[in-house]
């Protein structure tokens, strides 16, 4: 048999040890702990680029609201998102693994599970597209109910609480939602707050996942939003560390400092160096010669499956954007900063490059009108493949003035 890997690598999956999150679960146990008592707590969402375990530690929060008598419905928004499928999924799931659900409960959910769709092809509609009516014919219409997903939330609520549990609702990738389904789902959330019954909200998404949110409510401003960072040094060495010695083995000091030079903390990366150490490492020590082994085949693998692809589809003219962007260092960029590395005289020249940047997914928008690289260390790459972006951006026409764009280092 293989021997146990304790890292790990598919997205969203919840690493054995969430290291550095310990401000973020104190504030979901808070908030699991208030809704335990009828309390209405603050809904919060967690955000931060790609891989920074937006997901993972949506999972470990719906995980211990679970483990305090909680009822969740997690699912992950899409522009079509067919929350009743997410309920009923989630509801049978609650219904099979809770072993000490009150028996009346249990029959209420059922019932409830009965009046939700099976599959996606069977319901055209979008979120909306639940039917809390029977299933015969002439009740069809009430299948296409505009507030039929607020009335089935409120009716689960209800059921719930009435046999003294709680509801949470998680949403990821909120920035992917479709307005009216996050319209319902957040109405539900400030109709409960004002009630013995209030409905926990998590939800978790990227950068722009706020300004989604406020265009549907600006009350939603007032949400808790905890934005998910890169992991700093000792985090990076307990996230190694911890799960080794959960088998009986650990890391050497060095190989860990290897594993965080490499990474910077970033959290998918370090679960690709580490996963990929430890299957090289023999014995009970992971050392700084297993990292340094397999360092640059996991950095090639992750640069082409990163990187690579989304940056070869760009032209000379976009190219000079990413590294004038890149010379102003990570993090996000107003566009008069980018116009002026490059030598324009106004930012709405570049407008245009902008637009198809963020179209082919290499920048996204934090607040509007700034520019940030959407993965992280897109800098670091970037830097790793200097030569040939040089060359790539001699092709934009050069104008007078311009500033090299190139970092001073
Ligand atoms: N705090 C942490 N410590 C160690 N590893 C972590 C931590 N959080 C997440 N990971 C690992 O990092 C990887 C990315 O996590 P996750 O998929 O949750 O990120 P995400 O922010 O949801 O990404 P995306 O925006 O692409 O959905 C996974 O392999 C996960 O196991
Ligand atoms: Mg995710």
């Amino acid at each position: 048999m293989r021997a146990k890997n304790p890292y790990r690598t598919a997205p969203g999956s919840e690493p054995p040890e969430l290291a550095g999150r310990g401000g973020e679960l104190g504030a979901g146990r808070y908030a699991i702990d208030m809704s335990a008592a009828n309390e209405p707590a603050k809904p919060i969402v967690f955000t931060g680029l790609r891989g920074m375990g937006k997901t993972a530690l949506l999972r470990r929060v719906a995980r211990d609201a679970r483990a305090a008598g909680g009822i969740t419905i997690v699912g992950e928004a899409d522009r079509t998102l067919r929350f009743g499928e997410v309920m009923r999924r989630e509801l049978v799931e609650a219904l099979t693994t809770s072993e000490s659900l009150p028996t009346r409960l249990g029959t209420a959910l059922g019932r409830l599970i009965d009046k939700l769709p099976k599959v996606s092809y069977d319901m055209p509609y979008e979120a909306g597209s639940i039917s809390l009516a029977g299933r015969d014919k002439s009740e069809a219409e009430d299948v296409a109910s505009r507030d039929s997903l607020e009335d089935v939330l409120l009716v689960l609520n209800e059921q719930v609480c009435r046999h003294g549990r709680f509801l949470m609702i998680g949403l990821d990738e909120i920035q992917d939602s479709s307005a009216n389904d996050l319209l319902r789902i957040i109405r539900v959330v400030h109709k409960t707050a004002g009630t013995d019954r209030p409905v926990l909200f998590v939800g978790a998404g990227l950068p722009n996942s706020s300004s989604v949110l406020k265009a549907v409510r600006t009350y939603t401003e007032r949400w808790a939003f905890l934005r998910l960072e890169l992991l700093t040094r000792t985090e990076t060495y307990e996230a190694v560390d911890v799960p080794a010695r959960t088998l009986g083995a650990r890391w050497d000091q060095d190989a860990a400092e290897e594993i965080y030079a490499r990474s910077h903390g970033y959290p998918y990366f370090l679960q690709e160096f580490a996963s990929a150490s430890w299957i090289h490492h023999a014995g009970k020590v992971v050392t700084k010669n297993d990292v340094v082994a397999v360092s640059a085949g996991v950095q090639r693998m992750l640069d082409e499956s990163v990187y690579d692809r989304q940056f070869a589809q760009l032209s000379p003219r976009e190219v000079a954007f990413a590294l004038a962007l890149h010379s102003l260092g990570a993090g996000a960029h107003r566009p008069e900063e980018i116009a002026e590395v490059l030598g324009r005289s106004s930012s709405a020249e570049l407008g245009s490059v902008r637009v198809q940047l963020l179209k082919k997914d290499i920048i996204h928008a934090p607040a509007r009108g700034l520019a940030e690289f959407r993965m992280p260390l897109t800098n670091d790459y970037i830097d790793r493949r200097m030569n040939d972006f040089l060359e790539r951006a001699k092709f934009a026409k050069s104008k007078p003035g311009a500033h090299d764009p190139r970092p001073v280092r």
